[in-house]
């Protein structure tokens, strides 16, 4: 079975996940979050919030403009750095990243490659063609700055121009001593912030995986400098435990990979990346870096603020050190659905989909049916407790099938439970609420509906 072809068919069929200005044939590598799929993301945005923020004594939490001034970028290194290596195929004019072509065709990393190296080997190896139209014609390599320019005001020129941020951190940087200041915390601390990043990534694809236009939920946190080791050993650990016990992601699908020396990001001197093994293969779904002082002590030079922290309990100045968990919001989502995603072969042969989500994340959480739509007395049994349970759950009403098809509705998109309304409902004041995992059904009275759902939502933090 084809799980990504699977899950992609589901996200376009049930509205988590739709093609961007399909109307007009579709803009590349850009997808549009529908009702379900925004429920989805909001829900996974509020548990990271939850647990990196609300759940710790030392975080606080940042909401960042985009458009930020240009020589944040040039302080930050990213006006320098933050290119891919591309060749152009020379017969049909096809683009692509040449340490991507390499991995994909070769199967080998190329880490750390010089990049001498990947270009003898674009153009020596043999096997190495275009996959588009098989020539074996290509340019040397030429760098190709990721970040989309735009013009502030109405006039374009260089003295006006700005770009969208390529990642959320430069915007908690700027911002380190505005909120030391107004927030009083003491190091360790840190910053955490979820928002819209772009790059104009030569090689988009897998879905959702790598677009140009994503999400991050990002943190900074400030530690004493020759401390930063222990703290980032720490991120691993709390990350792990946010991906296998709260989103509930299978452990034997996640590993730990360390970044070689010549791999680490220009900031860098230590970045572990926590992986995923979809179905295209392991990729990228958390990176955690220590970004030593590399950008308060740029911003510090570059910019009319000197951001030095005074640790008064050491009666010492430094330039904080910084450990960077950094997550995607779409891949955490692309992760979500495909570890959820389940097939099973059911007593009377047939199979069920069923997305095994954890609960709290389901864009859907309580679905109500009456057992006969045309019986008055139980439609009005089941709208008076679809209007008591909205507002605390995310509830729908629906009667447009059997009792059987509605389930299974419901278990593609991953609801939790649903409620059918039938005649014993109407003697005993008790409904059916009906498991998506074990499919077991239970009789629960109608006054403690609130209690029980409140109870299969809650969240353990404490973990
Ligand atoms: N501030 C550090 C930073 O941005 P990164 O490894 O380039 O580091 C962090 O990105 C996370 O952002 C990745 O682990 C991934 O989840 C997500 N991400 C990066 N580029 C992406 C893209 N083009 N599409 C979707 N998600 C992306």
């Amino acid at each position: 079975m084809d799980i990504m072809k699977e899950v992609v068919n589901l996200c376009k069929n049930r509205g988590i996940i739709f093609q961007n200005s399909q109307i007009y044939g579709g803009l590349a590598s850009t997808w549009d979050y529908g009702p379900l799929g925004v429920e989805l993301k909001n829900n996974i945005k509020k548990v990271w919030w939850k647990f990196f923020i609300h759940n710790r004594e030392d975080m606080v939490g940042l909401d960042s403009a985009i458009l930020m001034h240009p020589r944040v970028w040039e302080a930050s290194g990213h006006v320098k750095n933050f290119h891919d290596p591309l060749v152009d195929c020379k017969k049909c004019k096809e683009r692509f990243r040449a340490d991507h072509l390499i991995e994909n065709i070769l199967g080998i990393s190329t880490a750390g490659m010089k990049n001498e190296e990947l270009n003898q080997i674009i153009q020596n190896n043999q096997n190495i063609k275009c996959p588009t139209c098989g020539a074996k014609d290509f340019t040397t390599i030429r760098f190709f700055n990721l970040m989309f320019k735009t013009y502030q005001g109405p006039v374009e020129e260089a003295a006006n121009i700005v770009y969208l941020r390529p990642e959320t951190a430069q915007g908690i940087f700027i911002n380190f001593k505005s909120v030391l200041n107004s927030s009083r915390k003491k190091i360790p601390f840190g910053v955490g912030q979820i928002g819209k990043a772009f790059r104009n990534e030569i090689t988009p694809g897998n879905f959702i995986f790598r677009t140009r236009e994503f999400e991050q939920m990002e943190i900074e946190y400030f530690v004493e400098p020759g401390t930063e080791m222990e703290h980032l050993e720490h991120w691993v650990d709390y990350s792990m435990k946010f991906f296998t016990k709260i989103l509930g992601i299978k452990d034997e699908n996640l590993r730990k990979r360390e970044h070689s020396k010549d791999e680490l990001a220009h900031y860098s001197n230590r970045t572990i990346d926590i992986e995923y093994k979809f179905p295209f293969g392991w990729g990228e779904l958390e990176g955690i870096a220590s970004r030593t002082d590399f950008d308060l002590s740029n911003h510090s030079q570059h910019s009319n603020e000197d951001l030095i922290y005074f640790d008064e309990k050491k009666n010492k100045k430094y330039i904080p050190y910084v450990v960077e968990p950094s997550f995607g919001v779409d891949r955490t989502l692309l992760t979500v659905l495909v570890d959820a995603y389940t097939v099973e072969k059911l007593q009377d042969g047939t199979e069920r989909v069923v997305l095994k989500l954890a609960p709290y994340i389901a864009p859907i959480q309580v679905a109500v049916f009456p057992l006969k739509k045309n019986e008055p007395r139980i439609v009005e049994v089941a709208k008076k407790i679809l209007k008591s349970l909205i507002g605390d759950f995310n509830v729908i009403y629906d009667d447009t099938a059997s009792i059987g098809k509605l389930y299974r509705r419901q278990d593609e998109i991953g609801t939790p439970y649903c409620i059918t309304v039938d005649f014993q409902s109407l003697e005993d004041n008790t409904v059916t609420v009906r498991n998506r995992d074990t499919m077991k059904q239970e009789r629960v009275s109608i006054n403690s509906l609130k209690e029980f759902f409140t109870k299969s939502f809650s969240i353990n933090l404490d973990i």
